[in-house]
């Protein structure tokens, strides 16, 4: 398999977004363009709407709306159009976020997000999605020293618990795709499991 779409997924305090540039780096010694890109975000209007989700209160299903909002306009303008120029895209996040914060911590009915992500997508799906998976009470360290939180950080651990345990059943759902790396670890050991995982796209 020559992995194109692959999505980096995880807990917020996993640490995933200090792995980028070096996912980056291996995969331009390919000879392939690559696009790097996030949700929510990616396009000028999904970064606007990335600046509501992150610190407006709204109902879970809005949240959830706005979400498959940004993402259709990231792969209209961005993922479909990258992909089909041969490209490696890799995105900070993608619609598994949606099952693990919307509909695991917040409970909207799995059910629903299917429908909006079968509508959004079709037949687009990541070729592999690694997961940062850490024990909560890392997690919730790891953040308490970091930058001011937004919305979704300053939830509680139960939240946190909810997202872990929805990632860990999406990976269990999808276990071609997902890779699962234990971000518990010192981050030499991290970079050292992602830098394995990248070998063999
Ligand atoms: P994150 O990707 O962690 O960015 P940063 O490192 O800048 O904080 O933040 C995005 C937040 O959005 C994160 O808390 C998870 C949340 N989110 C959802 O709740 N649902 C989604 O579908 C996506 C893509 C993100």
């Amino acid at each position: 398999m020559t992995a194109k779409f692959i999505t980096l997924e995880g807990m917020d305090g996993a640490g995933k977004s200090t792995h980028i540039p070096r996912i980056i780096e291996i995969l331009k010694t390919r000879g392939r363009e690559v696009v790097s890109t996030r949700e929510p975000g990616g396009t000028p209007l999904g970064e606007r709407l990335r600046e509501l989700l992150l610190h407006e209160a709204m109902h879970a299903e809005t949240e959830t709306l706005l979400m498959f909002a940004a993402r259709r306009e990231h792969i209209a303008q961005i993922i479909a159009p990258a992909l089909a120029r041969g490209a490696y895209v890799l995105s900070d996040r993608f619609t598994d976020a949606t099952f693990a914060y919307q509909s695991g911590a917040k409970g909207v009915p799995a059910d629903k997000v299917e429908i909006l992500e079968q509508w959004v997508q079709e037949d687009l799906q990541p070729d592999m999605t690694l997961l940062f998976d850490v024990p909560v009470e890392i997690s919730i360290a790891r953040l308490a020293g970091a930058r001011s939180p937004d919305k979704f950080e300053r939830e509680s651990a139960d939240f946190f618990t909810k997202i872990r345990d929805a990632y860990l059943e999406r990976a269990r759902q999808n276990p071609q795709r997902f890779r699962i790396v234990d971000a518990s670890k010192s981050l030499g050991e991290v970079a050292k499991a992602v830098e394995d995982i990248i070998a063999t796209i």
